[in-house]
């Protein structure tokens, strides 16, 4: 397959990725050095901290990414890199990391939205240079961003080219997993841990169904001072708190409105295919349940591999190479932006 080999370099938040990756599709490498360990110490991110990691990994995972694709700077078409949504300290690394090689090799800049990498991770395949492509995701395409700071409807029309359904009117998926996870004195980050401690319990309540405004639009909040409420309750009465069981019915909560909303969309928009994307998207259950609703409605579900949901830079690589060959170029103006939206057609509630 041909199309451009782009370095793709991905800083926004607490994962230094670096991918290469050809024609938007194909990955050579993809690298990620991850500071979950130092983050689970203080329970969260912390942003200081997380951009001096940045600082410390990008250039020995550039390095390890070159290595591994057996590639250098010659056979290299572009320089991507996210430049927003993200903590600023964390995108001014990778912002200016990827200028610095741009500059330095004489290679274009490809500035990429990392929700829109989220998406085209459904594009990404590890299929080698001489083995037929699996299909391309089809449009329309109904897309579901479930990460630690969006939780987005998006209905994708072609390449580059979205209408914003609906998204959460308080805290982001990943947001709830986590904090709810704080709660329930599990290890940072949430989503993992509590889907870990929810397998094969059997849920200990059953959480509200949150109401919204908006058709498409999500809430989290509520639960999660459910969930409080209900710790508190067990707490107050001398009783142990059932951690699997609540862990189980939080998640059976987060992933029923996710998926009642998305089935939703998918109906009302005719769409034939519904792509996740973002790290709430390697959730097992959501998996399960939106794969069981949708084929009962006659559409199919595309999911990433786990590691191409949680951030990398393959996902960064999948989308510059399709901005590539549309001709959107960046220079050495890029800049940061942390809270970057996607350039939406419109807005439908
Ligand atoms: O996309 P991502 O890596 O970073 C952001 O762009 O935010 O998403 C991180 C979020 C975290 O909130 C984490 O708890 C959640 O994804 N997550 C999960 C799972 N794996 C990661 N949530 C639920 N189930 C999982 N298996
Ligand atoms: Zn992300």
């Amino acid at each position: 397959m041909s199309g451009p080999r782009i370095l793709a370099i991905e800083s926004s938040c607490d994962e230094t990725g670096v991918a290469v990756v050809v024609g938007g599709r194909r990955i050579e490498a993809n690298q990620v050095a991850t500071q979950v360990a130092l983050h689970a110490a203080t329970g969260g991110i912390v942003p200081e901290v997380a951009a001096r990691q940045q600082l410390r990994w990008i250039v020995p995972t550039v390095e390890a990414a070159l290595e591994e694709a057996s590639t250098g700077w010659a056979d290299l078409d572009a320089v991507a890199v996210t430049y927003g949504p993200g903590l600023i300290g964390s995108l001014l690394v990778g912002v200016n990391v990827a200028k610095a090689f741009s500059a330095v090799h004489g290679l274009p800049l490809v500035g990429v939205n990392h929700i829109e990498g989220h998406i085209y991770a459904n594009w990404l395949t590890e299929a080698a240079a001489d083995e037929p492509m699996p299909a391309e995701p089809p449009f329309p395409l109904l897309c579901l961003v479930v990460s630690g700071g969006h939780t987005q409807l998006v209905l994708m029309h072609d390449h580059g080219r979205y209408t914003l359904l609906g998204q959460t009117v308080d805290d982001a998926a990943g947001e709830a997993f986590d904090k709810v996870g704080r709660l329930l004195g599990l290890p940072y980050p949430g989503g993992p841990a509590i889907s870990q401690a929810a397998e094969g319990a059997s849920a200990a309540t059953r959480f509200p169904r949150a109401r919204t405004e908006g058709r498409y639009d999500f809430s989290f909040s509520g639960l999660k001072t459910a969930v409080l409420r209900a710790v508190e309750g067990y707490r107050d009465r001398g009783d142990a708190i059932p951690v699997d069981g609540l862990a189980a019915a939080f998640e059976e909560a987060v992933v029923d409105a996710l998926a009642t909303k998305t089935v939703a969309a998918a109906i009302d928009h005719g769409v034939a295919a519904v792509a996740l994307g973002g790290g709430v998207a390697a959730n097992r259950l959501l998996r399960a349940t939106l794969q069981e609703r949708l084929q009962a409605e006659g559409r199919s579900l595309l999911v990433p591999r786990p590691a191409w949901c949680t951030d990398n830079g393959a996902m960064i690589g999948a989308a510059a190479g399709f901005r590539y060959v549309a001709g959107d170029r960046a220079d050495s103006a890029l800049e940061a932006i942390p809270n970057l939206s996607l350039p939406w057609l419109g807005t439908t509630g």
